[in-house]
């Protein structure tokens, strides 16, 4: 049964079937926790709620609700604790891949799979690939498993990088995910000239840091670009973001996913040829 008629089934002698349809219209599982979102006037029936959905959905071991979405330079959720276990560390499985999260430093949202999993189809064995904003190393790990030579795989925040080095040790890719810690800007200096392809999976940079991107790249090369875009729908979306970067050879593009109220995320890809007239 799909994961919201759980939680709506769960939750039925709490609320009224249509209460239950307008308020609980998402849930993330990410390895044994389970986050969701619950409407302020629920307040009150909260920890309710999550003993509820903790007997309900098999496998899970701690409910906590989002209070706020993923923001900040770290892109961290603010969380609340509802029931089961309390701590926030948790191993998550996808594509045979093992990533250790910790949802209350870092960035990780399960609802990025089949990007992941698209990418890293993508990927040509023997492929350098550098991965501007890498997280816990999701896409990195999940492309090394491709096929790719190296990734080299950046990450800012501390917990993400030291999350990453345990997750490369988990999936048993010493020495082909290289993680770095520090600002992608910096750090591509020395990384010039050398990738095949480039990632940058961070929509509040990815404009800024798209020279110091290019610069990575050899002659020819990938770059996959993710924007958060305002419009009215998803085409629309998807005009307005290739708009941003009419310059380029956009090779393919697609709504990842929406991210809020008339808000969505598009992933542009890209071809370079730096020697060709215009790119
Ligand atoms: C939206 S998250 C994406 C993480 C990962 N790609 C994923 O999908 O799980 C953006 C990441 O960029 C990192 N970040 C933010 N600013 C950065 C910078 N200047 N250089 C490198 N990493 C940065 C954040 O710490 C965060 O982990």
């Amino acid at each position: 049964m799909p994961k919201l008629r759980i939680m709506r089934k769960a939750l039925s002698s709490l609320f009224s079937e249509e209460e239950l349809k307008k308020a609980i219209t998402s849930i993330d599982i990410i390895g044994d926790i389970a986050i969701i979102k619950i409407p302020r006037e629920w307040e009150n029936k909260k920890y309710e709620i999550g003993e509820a959905l903790l007997s309900h959905l098999g496998g899970v071991k701690g409910v906590f609700r989002q209070i706020s979405p993923a923001s900040g330079e770290y892109k961290v959720r603010g969380i609340e604790w509802l029931a089961g276990k309390k701590d926030t560390v948790t191993i998550h499985k996808e594509h045979n891949c093992l990533f250790k999260v910790d949802i209350s430093k870092v960035f990780f949202s399960p609802r990025l799979s089949f990007e992941r999993l698209r990418i890293a189809k993508l990927v040509k064995k023997g492929e350098i690939v550098v991965n501007m904003f890498a997280g816990v190393g999701t896409f990195s790990i999940l492309i090394a498993k491709s096929g790719a030579q190296k990734v080299y795989s950046i990450d800012k925040n501390p917990y993400a990088f030291e999350l990453m080095c345990e997750n490369i040790k988990l999936n048993k890719l010493e020495g082909i995910v290289i993680p770095i810690l520090g600002d992608a800007k910096d750090v591509v200096k020395d990384l010039k000239g050398i990738a095949d392809r480039v990632l940058l999976p961070f929509p509040e940079l990815a404009i800024e840091y798209l020279p110091y991107a290019i610069e990575c790249l050899k002659e020819q090369g990938w770059l996959h670009v993710y924007l958060h875009q305002k419009a009215n729908n998803r085409k629309e979306a998807i005009e307005e973001a290739k708009k941003l970067l009419k310059d380029f050879n956009i090779i393919n593009e697609r709504v990842v996913r929406s991210v809020g109220k008339k808000l969505y995320q598009v992933v542009l890809d890209i071809e370079i040829r730096k020697n060709a007239k215009s790119t």
